[in-house]
């Protein structure tokens, strides 16, 4: 039996319930090393996202991984207060997880990016699935950071699908998109991992359940979160479901699921004051040969998936070790 290569990962996030759900996700992955997590603002503020990452990862006897505090506004202009409506008031739809005694680890999270990158030559990997403020403020602290890490992969943007939060623009780029337009331009392999293949990988109730039934604490602290974000989604879907952005960032980066249609192409930000602010531009000509080589060009694009998302997560969070300590540890307080 060959056992999976680890990675050193650095896991950049906005904890909300799908952020949750990547994290879990990365910590049950035998692939991913998680060395270090910053957070921003974006579904709650940094602080909250951070108070939330700390105490998930006590629930998951991560406790030892360093935590770190970013960017509260975006590069341009100020934090425009989360989005309550689709992850509740405190970013994990009114979960209440017990208190970590971890507290964050000193300096910012893009400090603590740049810093892995010079500890992991080549090695360090970065999965980031919130705005971009954090990694755009490591390239301005260390214009090299594109050559030290192996890759990014990044959950956001549409491709041909519409926005989630204007027409055109999804949530982590419209959130920053002068630090999107810094990360896209720069130097490195990158994956974007658009509206397209996350609103079409939906998880039913029937996963949730699932979730809820396993025998260890995160699952089923996750699967009580998912009741709020299904409560959301059900407004998009017309039954109880939901999309499965960032956990689908999550295991395309380590492998754990690939695409079926990935071009790699040019993807430009608006970061005009107009109605396309936040849009990525991805030049997706090639639609009609198969997508030929674009001189230049270095964003993988994922536009569809190989294979089923939903069972395969269900499958990866269920193999958290069965814990007696499931039911103390969570508190759930959905109305
Ligand atoms: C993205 O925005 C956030 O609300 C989610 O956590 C996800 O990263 C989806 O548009
Ligand atoms: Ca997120």
């Amino acid at each position: 039996m060959t056992t999976p290569t680890s990675h050193p990962f650095y896991l950049d996030c906005d904890t909300g319930i799908d952020d949750a759900l990547a994290l879990a996700y990365l910590l049950a992955s035998p692939q991913a090393d998680v060395r270090g997590i910053g957070t921003v603002s974006g579904n709650v503020s940094a602080a909250v996202g951070a108070r939330n990452t700390l105490d998930l990862l006590q629930l998951a006897g991560h406790a030892h991984i360093p935590v770190a505090l970013g960017a509260h506004d975006p590069l341009v202009g100020s934090f425009h207060g989360g989005a309550p409506h689709v992850h509740g008031t405190n970013g994990i739809g009114e979960v209440s997880l017990e208190a970590a005694d971890a507290e964050l680890v000193p300096g910012t999270a893009a400090e603590m990016l740049v810093r892995l990158a010079h500890e992991h030559p080549g090695q360090l990997r970065i999965l980031a699935v919130g705005p971009l403020t954090n990694i755009a403020e490591a390239l301005r602290l260390d214009p090299e950071l594109p050559r030290l890490v192996q890759d990014i992969t990044i959950m956001g943007g549409a491709a041909f699908a519409p926005g989630n939060i204007t027409a055109v623009a999804e949530a982590n780029i419209a959130n920053d998109p002068e630090a999107a337009a810094e990360v896209l331009a720069a130097d490195w392999d990158v994956t974007l991992v658009p509206l397209d293949v996350t609103m079409s990988n939906v998880l039913e109730e029937s996963h949730r359940q699932e979730l809820l039934a396993a025998r260890h604490p995160v699952p089923q602290a996750l699967g009580d979160m998912l009741g709020y974000y299904f409560r959301f989604y059900e407004s998009q879907f017309g039954r109880a479901c939901s999309a499965m952005h960032d956990p689908l960032a999550a295991a395309l980066a380590v492998g754990g699921v690939s695409a079926a249609v990935a071009p790699v192409v040019t993807v430009d930000v608006d970061t005009t004051d107009g109605p396309g602010r936040g849009q990525t531009i991805c030049d997706l000509r090639g639609l009609y040969m198969d997508y030929p080589e674009q001189p230049g060009a270095r964003c993988r694009v994922v536009l569809e998936l190989d294979g089923d998302f939903a069972p395969h997560l269900v499958e990866v969070l269920q193999s958290f070790p069965e814990s007696t300590t499931a039911a103390v540890a969570v508190g759930a307080a959905v109305a």
